[in-house]
């Protein structure tokens, strides 16, 4: 047993949370008909599928939880990571504007892309900064509609992440320092320049492409509820919600508070140890944002933000119950139980951001420093807990060093032990 030691995980409950039946915020970003909108955009993108929703079913009962469902999106477009959503609506949202139409003027993705509609959009070029996913995804959006991109990395991404960006013929520009850093370089760059930043985190005075990519979002937590819904359940009981800047975790928060208000699923911010800046924010309890600095040392680049989006923190704030932070071999445990499920449960490729809210899961359910959580979360045998795979192999040499190498094991004091008498 190891209850004489500290727990590694730190968390702390939001004293905000379900105090309204309505959040403003959420009205406010993810209005009624925005899913809809959303995934019928993206449902014009050739190659578009709805991603799996795979069920960990053995998993859930080893763990005494009644079922596990991952929403798998290392299948996204081909892309790897759920960002893509976000960064091809706020583009499309964004040409539209430049082309002038008006709400009710439908256009499709071929007509969006259309050579002659390129006439139109002129010298548009795009940017943002990035951990690699989302601009992964606006990349390969500006190339769709024929557009030049500039996306900006920190100085920590890795060469394969670079790659896949340059693979859809953006520009990759890097800068010293950390996501932050990128953030401010490329706001001061694309000022000067007239290029249209793409950005998936907020500030002041920058709100309204934020909200369209978390709007975009919405696609993937559309389709899990109607793959739950095929499964006989109306809704999750759970949602665990990985978060660097929160827009993820505030989209899915925000669409069940928007299904459900406050009967919505139990909700859970998972975030790395050392970049932990929602964690923080609410343990402030002013209901204001707050950043940190530091060198946000964790595997899990996605989520390596010191600086929370205001936007998407409005809706954590009213809407998140639980903010977690793990160290990150939390994060790798994650990874090699969703590479290496139990016989009988589908195998599912993630990356360290991805996986990190199956190895918090875990950990809540088998250690003793798990015990309060699991009783606070009401977690058992009746819960159904759905996860976001929210990144696939997106940095092939790291993954092979966790998954085959083992680097970041689980520290002997934390190593799981079945209760006496279960073998
Ligand atoms: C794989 C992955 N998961 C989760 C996130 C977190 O999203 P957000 O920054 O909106 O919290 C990111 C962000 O880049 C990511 O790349």
């Amino acid at each position: 047993m190891t209850t004489d030691l500290e727990s590694p995980l730190e968390w702390v409950k939001n004293p905000n949370a379900r105090s309204l039946e309505r959040s403003p915020a959420v009205s406010a970003i993810l209005p009624p008909g925005i899913a809809q909108a959303a995934r019928g955009f993206h449902r014009q993108i050739p190659g578009y599928r709805t991603t799996p929703l795979k069920g960990l079913g053995n998993l859930a009962a080893m763990l005494g939880l009644g079922g596990i469902w991952v929403k798998d999106e290392s299948v996204r477009l081909n892309i790897s990571s759920f960002k893509v959503l976000g960064g091809s609506f706020a583009i499309y949202r964004q040409a539209r504007r430049t082309l002038g139409l008006s709400d009710d003027r439908k256009i499709s993705f071929s007509e969006l892309t259309s050579p002659e509609m390129r006439e139109h959009l002129g010298n548009l070029t795009f940017a943002t900064a990035t951990d690699g996913n989302h601009g992964r995804g606006v990349a390969w959006a500006a190339k769709a509609l024929g557009l030049k991109a500039f996306i900006y990395v920190h100085s920590g991404t890795s060469r394969a992440r670079i790659r896949a960006i340059e693979e859809f013929g953006a520009r990759v520009t890097v800068v010293k320092g950390t996501y932050d850093d990128a953030v401010r370089q490329v706001a001061e760059d694309a000022a000067r320049e007239g290029w249209q930043i793409i950005s998936d985190t907020s500030w002041k005075g920058y709100e309204e492409i934020p909200s369209w990519i978390m709007q975009g979002y919405t696609t993937l937590f559309s389709e899990a509820q109607e793959q739950l819904a095929g499964q006989g359940l109306i809704r999750p009981t759970h949602l665990f919600m990985q978060a660097g800047v929160g827009a993820l975790a505030a989209t899915g928060i925000g669409y069940y508070h928007m299904l459900f208000g406050k009967e919505a699923p139990i909700s859970v911010v998972v975030e790395p140890l050392h970049a932990n800046c929602l964690l923080r924010s609410a343990r402030a309890a002013d209901g204001e944002p707050h950043n940190m600095a530091g060198a946000l040392d964790t595997i899990m680049a996605g989520l390596a933000c010191g600086e929370p989006s205001p936007i998407a923190w409005k809706i954590l704030w009213d809407c998140a119950d639980v903010f977690m932070a793990c160290p990150d071999y939390v994060a790798a445990k994650g990874m090699r139980v969703y590479g290496i499920p139990l016989a009988g449960d589908p195998p599912v490729i993630s990356g360290e951001s991805g996986a990190v809210t199956l190895g918090a899961l875990m950990f809540i359910m088998e250690s003793p420093h798990g015990a309060v959580l699991r009783e606070q979360l009401g977690l058992g045998p009746d819960s159904q807990v759905l996860l976001v795979n929210s990144e696939g192999n997106t940095d092939p040499e790291y993954f092979r060093r966790v998954a085959w190498e083992g680097v970041n094991p689980v520290p002997p004091e934390f190593l799981y032990e079945p209760p006496a008498g279960r073998s």
